[in-house]
């Protein structure tokens, strides 16, 4: 079995937090970042959890002679994991081009490299973001693809797209696209978690930031929606489930376990919870009350998104094992570690 897997993006988020669990189930690990949205000082984090430094290779994926130069170099790579990409919603509809060059450029060139070889593996970051405000709860797979709200959506759409077309003409690729709900959370060591720039768009980091009293005050986007409390919901996971998700992912395809050679799956709790719940969660888990005020609804929300789980559970034999307090819990140890928050004793 081939042991040395890329993982792109492996810097970021979601990546550095697969690339512990792959480390964990005796992968060697090479990253390839260009820090667009990371800090070296991650792959301390990872060290530090596994013991272990993994391969890193700093370049950008936008840039084809990078790319081949790098499978010339480490031709016993087979498999790839694929996080890199642009993934601010906003600034993608303010600068489309970039998004559609980073996010489908990057895929196609990794794609042209993979597609040589006589047997390749391939996990694409792909979001729930596909189904946009889905008809019936929770989702399942079998869920139509609606038309995108942004250009960041439609580059998962087109890059699940070109995964398939690729594929298809290419059996000895085989490929899995895993649609993430909503990942939250840091690692439970708090050595790694997420470090947004600027002003967090996503709710719990903008949460956990007003917590420390770097933010004054969440608003809350709307109470008016037609759900129980009248805020959003969605299905929040926490990171570390994403992570265990991908090593499942990739050993289906490695033992050749997969049914076809393009697969996708949701990756979620199956739970939804609106944004009141989480808010009330975070005040359970931090003993605080968070300042929030109700403000007008954004642009572009889905009213409710959750997971059908069942396809992921049974086919990858993955299941999300955190609960929401867990995930915002670890949110907040990492944030207050982070920021050097210190709790004042009552
Ligand atoms: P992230 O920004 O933390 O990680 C992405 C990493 O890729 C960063 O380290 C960045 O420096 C690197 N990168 C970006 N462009 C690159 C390029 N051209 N060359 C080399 N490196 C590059 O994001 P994340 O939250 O970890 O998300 C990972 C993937 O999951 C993305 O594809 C994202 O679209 C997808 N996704 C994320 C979420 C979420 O809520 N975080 C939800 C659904 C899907
Ligand atoms: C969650 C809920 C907000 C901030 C986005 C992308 C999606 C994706 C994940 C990539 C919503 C509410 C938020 C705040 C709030 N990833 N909220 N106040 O919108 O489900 O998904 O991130 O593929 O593509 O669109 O996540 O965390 O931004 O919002 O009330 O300050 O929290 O309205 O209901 P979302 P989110």
């Amino acid at each position: 079995m081939d042991n040395k897997i890329l993982v792109t993006g492996g810097l970021g988020y979601i990546g550095s937090h697969t690339v512990v669990e792959l480390q964990n189930e005796g992968f060697e690990v090479v990253i390839v970042d260009n820090l667009s949205n990371a800090e070296e000082s991650v792959m301390s984090g990872i060290v530090a959890i596994t013991g272990q430094q993994p391969e890193f290779e700093k370049f950008d994926l936008r840039d084809k002679a990078d790319v081949k130069a790098f499978f010339a170099k480490y031709t016993d790579i087979n498999g790839v994991i694929h996080f890199a990409a642009s993934k601010a919603v906003g600034e993608s509809v303010e600068n489309p081009l970039l998004y559609y060059e980073n996010n489908l450029g990057a895929l196609i060139y990794l794609l042209q490299e993979m597609a040589k070889k006589g047997s390749a593996q391939f996990i694409f970051s792909s979001s729930c973001t596909v189904y946009g405000q889905a008809d019936t709860m929770p989702i399942t797979e079998d869920a139509p693809v609606k038309p995108a709200e942004s250009p960041y959506g439609n580059t998962k759409q087109i890059g699940e797209e070109i995964l398939k077309d690729v594929c298809r003409v290419n059996p000895q690729l085989s490929s899995i696209a895993l649609r993430y709900f909503n990942p939250i959370g840091a690692h439970p060591s708090t050595e790694i978690g997420e470090l947004p720039i600027g002003v967090p768009q996503n709710l719990v980091p903008f949460i956990t930031q007003t917590g420390v009293g770097l933010r004054e005050q969440l608003s809350v986007f709307g109470d008016d929606y037609p759900t129980p409390d009248g805020t959003c919901i969605r299905d929040y996971i926490h990171v570390v489930d994403v992570a265990k998700a991908h090593v499942a992912a990739l050993k289906r395809l490695m033992h050749g376990k997969n049914s076809e050679n393009f697969e996708f799956f949701n990756l979620g709790t199956g739970k939804g919870s609106s944004v009141l719940e989480v808010i009330q969660s975070f005040e359970r888990v931090s003993g605080k009350k968070l300042n929030y005020r109700i403000a007008p609804r954004r642009a572009g929300d889905v009213i409710q998104a959750y997971a059908d789980t069942k396809k992921a559970n049974g086919v990858l034999g993955w299941k999300a094992q955190s609960t929401l307090d867990d995930a915002v819990k670890s949110a907040w140890n990492w944030e207050k570690k982070i920021r050097d928050y210190e709790e004042m004793s009552v």
